[in-house]
């Protein structure tokens, strides 16, 4: 079976267009761009063709690439006492310079739709998830839409990220599963792979998991990003795994627009917070 991610973030988008229409709420987001990298500002883009569709106003502030950590840190404050901004994205990574950890801390908590503040993240971990990083929640309602039981399985996460690896570990405690995370001193991986019953990876290699680390019957998400020759490919080796896996995402069209979906829903979320 196909995750189709792609389908499932469609369908999440109409109901949530919906659902705010309903609301009477006009929620707004605020993404920061540091500098011109191409695939950030592709991103975004989307990000903000995202918020047109569902009735999300949004504002791009873009601050030179040359910014020092204090430059970006006066737009974060002008955005955190901005009564119209519901949520504030910064796109990551920022350039060499910026203290990113800095600018993360200084987004205020009720308004970090990225779920990447400490305190956001201290929330999830103890299992009373306020906004939960994107990537990762919208990993589990790509699952949850297509009932794959998740309590009692074993999860096996490869990467550790803030981002991703972290907090999917985390929400997959939260839901009952078995967790391990894998990075890049665990020693044989391969062997930690095929006992997944959900194997989640988020490395950045590409086709780096085969069908030889794949227990027969897994259910795969491949959440890496990889260029290969002029394609975008994910970490996972599509076409021999998907004859072992019970399930698996494609990239692109898998975990990608779920990620992009689940940013909007937290920016409602956010909105129906301070509203
Ligand atoms: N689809 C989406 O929406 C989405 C969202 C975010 C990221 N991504 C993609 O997902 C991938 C991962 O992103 P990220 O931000 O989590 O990356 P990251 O911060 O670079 O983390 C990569 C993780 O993989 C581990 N790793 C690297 N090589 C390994 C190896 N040979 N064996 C085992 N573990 C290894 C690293 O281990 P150490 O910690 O030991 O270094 C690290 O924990 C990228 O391709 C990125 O583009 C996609």
């Amino acid at each position: 079976m196909i995750l189709d991610g792609k389908a499932v973030s469609e369908k999440r988008l109409e109901f949530l267009k919906e659902v705010i229409g309903e609301s009477g709420l006009y929620p707004r987001l605020a993404t920061v761009i540091v500098g011109n990298d191409p695939a950030s500002q592709m991103y975004v883009r989307m990000k903000h063709r995202a918020c047109e569709r569902v009735g999300i106003g949004s504002v791009g502030i873009e601050i030179p690439g040359d910014s020092t950590t204090k430059k970006v840190l006066e737009s974060i404050s002008g955005l955190n006492r901005d009564a119209d901004i519901n949520g504030i994205l910064v796109q990551l990574p920022l350039p060499e310079q910026i203290d990113t950890d800095k600018v993360i801390t200084a987004v205020k908590t009720e308004k970090d739709v990225d779920g990447f503040h400490p305190t956001n993240l201290g929330l999830l971990m103890s299992g009373k998830p306020r906004f939960a990083p994107c990537t990762p929640k919208g990993i589990m309602n790509l699952l949850e839409d297509y009932r794959i039981p998740i309590a009692g399985e074993r999860v096996v996460i490869a990467g550790r990220s803030i981002d991703v690896g972290r907090p999917m570990a985390a929400l997959m405690t939260n839901a009952d599963a078995t967790v391990t995370v894998c990075h890049s001193r665990t020693r044989n991986l391969s062997a930690e792979l095929r006992q997944a019953d959900i194997l989640i990876s988020a490395i950045g290699k590409a086709h780096f998991i085969t069908q030889d680390m794949v227990k027969s019957g897994a259910v795969v998400v491949d959440v890496g990003i990889n260029q290969l020759n002029g394609n975008l490919v994910g970490d996972v080796d599509f076409d021999g795994v998907k004859k072992v896996a019970s399930a698996i995402t494609p990239v692109p069209g898998g975990v990608g627009p779920m990620t992009i979906a689940t940013l909007m829903e937290n920016t409602f979320l956010a909105a129906t917070r301070i509203s």
